[in-house]
Order: structure tokens, then C-alpha cells, then sequence
């Protein structure tokens, strides 16, 4: 699957830089053509000779010094790129890649590729949960790079902590898996809906419900880096606009279901992930309930089933959170409600449900199968759920 790839790697200043030797030269052997674009400070840490010699291929580390090939035309190497893979990566070129600095190679490459782009982080435990690194690394997240997570363990500064790059293995499979799944939705429109919605009781309360949106988001964006039409509908979240996506912002079920029914027209797909209010008051007063009365009733009636009552031929997908007999209630779901898939989760599971990044599902198919995945990330899940919307389309 890499025989013939081009993987630029980008290699940043951190003493992990020795471990991205072990990676230009396992990418190499399975056949990738692997473009090394070194940082001044990587040069401190590790030889370019070294990438040199396990690449076969000369070694960019410098935009102005005639070394290479590619030194002449800076966006010669974004263009050539199937995939550009920045390990390690440091604090300080994720913090450039945020704000879309171009002042050296790997921050050229990145701002002019079309091609995937993955970082692997490394650095010091503090530096990784710093507010700044964290915000940029949501940032570019949100903007379709890829992260492939550090890990605990001993640290250059001798702590133990979270910061260590991750494998080479876990790095490879990353890549492996983005040049596998290329563009399998391209040409495709999904509509997925997200977040909890809120029901309003007066000016400033509502009912609503836990959900964080990260699932549905999660899916958006694996869903347009597969290189689908992505229409998201969000109930309100506390998560970044994602971006090359057309973002539908609703806060009521009402509102919800009057953008699900403009976006299907001509979708092939609908994932509603959001978690849709059951029931709503009768009415919203329009002015603020005071507290004067010792209690206070509330009528709620039911909420249009928004997935039930949609209309059209495309591909429908539903999300079962549940507490108890997860499995029975999700199949129930899946009939009651016509669906194609149904992505059932148990909300009490330790990682599971809301506002976490992971989760733990069974997706049911309109045959009854089952497919009981493990832990996995949200965005992992997400691609899980496409590999058979993919299929399916
Ligand atoms: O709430 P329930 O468990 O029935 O939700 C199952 C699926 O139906 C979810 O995908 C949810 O987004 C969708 N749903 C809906 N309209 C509602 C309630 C749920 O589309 N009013």
C-alpha cells in the first residue's frame, strides 16, 4: 500500500528526532518514496546524512541552500506529497502550523499540500498541557490534520509524564489508514447532525441534554477527509467550527428537523449523531418565570422524531445511547425507524458516551448483524461507521 507513495516526513527539533530515523527507513522498505524536510534545530539533534543514507534521497533543510532538488520551487514537494507526516512535532511548529506561519520548508509544505498531513507531537509533558499547545492542537484537528497521540513515559527531562512520541508502529498505521481510505467518499454529500438539542422553558432556561458533540463532529470530519460533501447540523457545542465543512448552527428539535429536511434533498447519506430532545415544553413563555411559586409545573409534550419522519432515498443512520438491554433497544430502533445502520452505545461503559473522546459501540446493520468494536477514539469510531456507510452508498 506505500510501494510508490510519496510521504513527505517533516522532522522538528526534539531529541525524539533520532526515532524518526527508525521511520524514514521502515517507510522506505515498504516502498515509499520518503522526502525528508528537516528543521534547522532537527539538524542539531540528528545528521541529515543520517535520512540521507536510509532514504536514498537528498535531504531539505534549508528553503535558500541549493542541497536538493526541491530548494528552487518551495511548493514543489506540497505538490508532489501523497501524505506529509511531521514527527516529531514540536510545541513550537504546532503553534506555527496553527497560525499558518511559512517561513521555512515544512511550515511552506504544510500551508501549500493538499495531501493529509499528520502530526506526531513530542515534547515536554508540561509544554503538551499547556492551554497554547492544546488550543493549537484542537485547532489544527478541527482543520482535518491528523494527530497521532504522545505517550506516557520517561521524558528527555528524566519525568515520567505524557509527551513521548508514539511508536513507529502506531505511525505507520496512521498513515497506512489515511492512504488506504483516500477519497472513498468523494462525490458523495453526508448530512450528519450533532450535539444535544435544547428546548426553551423561557427567555433564559431550557431543557437539554449531555451530549458534547464530539461524536458527530467526529464524524464530519473523517467524513470530509474521505473526501465527502459534509453538511453538519449542530445543536449548540462548545467545539470549534470545523473547517471545509458547511456548518448549519439550530438550537431547538424544531429547527433541527427543518435543516435535516433542506440538507437531504440531495445527500446520500443522513448520521444523525445528535442526541434530539425527547420531549419540550408546551410553551415557552416570553417572559423570565419568576420564583415566587413554591413549585412550578412544567408540560412537556413529545418532539417530532426526526429520523423517522425524514423522506427520501439515501442512507439512514442512527445512534442508540443507552443505559440498559443496549443491544435489544438499539434493533428495536433500527426497525422502528427504517434504518440502515444503527450505532448502538452504552452510556454507563467506563469511556463511553458523553463528552469523552472515546467510545465503545455495536453497529447493527438492517440484517441484523453485529459488529461489537472496541474502545476506540471518537474519531477512530467515526471512521468505523464510514468504512460501512462507504460500502453501503
Ligand atoms: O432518542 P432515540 O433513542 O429514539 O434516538 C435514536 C436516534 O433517533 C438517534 O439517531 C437520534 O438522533 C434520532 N432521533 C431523532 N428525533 C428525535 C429523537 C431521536 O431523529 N426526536
Amino acid at each position: 500500500m506505500l510501494t510508490g507513495k510519496t510521504v513527505v516526513l517533516g522532522i522538528t527539533g526534539s531529541i525524539a528526532a533520532y526515532k524518526a530515523a527508525e521511520l524514514a527507513s521502515r517507510l522506505t522498505q515498504a516502498g515509499a518514496r520518503v522526502e525528508v524536510v528537516m528543521s534547522e534545530s532537527a539538524t542539531r539533534f540528528v545528521s541529515p546524512l543520517t535520512f540521507r543514507s536510509l532514504t536514498d534521497r537528498p535531504v531539505v533543510t534549508s528553503m535558500w541552500e541549493a542541497s536538493s532538488e526541491f530548494s528552487v520551487e518551495h511548493v514543489a514537494l506540497a505538490e508532489a506529497a501523497d501524505i506529509v507526516v511531521i514527527a516529531p512535532a514540536t510545541a513550537d511548529i504546532i503553534a506555527r502550523l496553527a497560525v499558518g506561519i511559512a517561513d521555512d520548508m515544512i511550515g511552506c509544505t504544510v500551508l501549500a499540500t493538499k495531501a493529509p498531513v499528520i502530526l506526531v507531537p513530542a515534547m515536554n509533558v508540561n509544554m503538551l498541557h499547556n492551554p497554547a499547545t492544546q488550543h493549537n492542537l484542537a485547532e489544527l484537528k478541527a482543520r482535518g490534520f491528523t494527530i497521532v497521540e504522545p505517550v506516557c513515559g520517561r521524558l528527555a527531562s528524566g519525568r515520567i509524564g505524557e509527551g513521548r512520541l508514539a511508536e513507529t508502529e502506531k505511525i505507520i498505521a496512521s498513515i497506512k489508514q489515511i492512504l488506504s481510505k483516500g477519497n472513498d467518499l468523494a462525490g458523495k454529500h453526508i448530512v450528519v447532525t450533532a450535539g444535544g438539542t435544547q428546548e426553551p422553558i423561557d427567555p433564559v432556561r431550557h431543557i437539554g441534554n449531555r451530549a458534547s458533540g464530539k461524536m458527530g463532529y467526529a464524524l464530519a470530519e473523517a467524513a470530509r477527509d474521505r473526501g465527502a460533501t459534509v453538511s453538519l447540523i449542530t445543536a449548540p457545542t462548545l467545539l470549534p467550527k470545523p473547517a471545509g465543512i458547511a456548518v448549519t448552527p439550530v438550537r431547538t428539535t424544531a429547527e433541527m428537523k427543518k435543516a435535516v429536511a433542506r440538507s437531504v434533498a440531495q445527500a446520500d447519506a443522513l448520521i444523525m449523531a445528535a442526541a434530539v430532545s425527547d420531549y419540550q415544553p408546551r410553551k415557552a413563555t416570553k417572559a423570565k418565570i419568576k420564583k415566587e411559586h413554591p413549585s412550578l409545573n412544567l408540560e412537556l409534550i413529545r418532539t417530532p422524531d426526526i429520523l423517522s419522519q425524514v423522506k427520501g432515498n439515501f442512507l439512514k443512520i442512527g445512534f442508540a445511547a443507552e443505559s440498559e438491554n443496549v443491544i435489544a433497544n438499539a434493533r428495536q430502533k433500527l426497525v422502528k425507524k427504517q434504518l440502515d445502520l444503527i450505532v448502538a452505545n452504552d452510556i454507563t461503559d467506563a469511556g463511553s458516551g458523553f463528552g469523552v473522546d472515546t467510545n465503545k459501540v455495536t453497529i447493527i446493520d438492517k440484517q441484523g448483524n453485529e459488529e461489537a468494536l472496541p474502545l476506540l477514539s471518537k474519531r477512530e469510531v467515526a471512521d468505523r461507521i464510514l468504512d460501512r456507510v462507504a460500502k453501503l452508498i
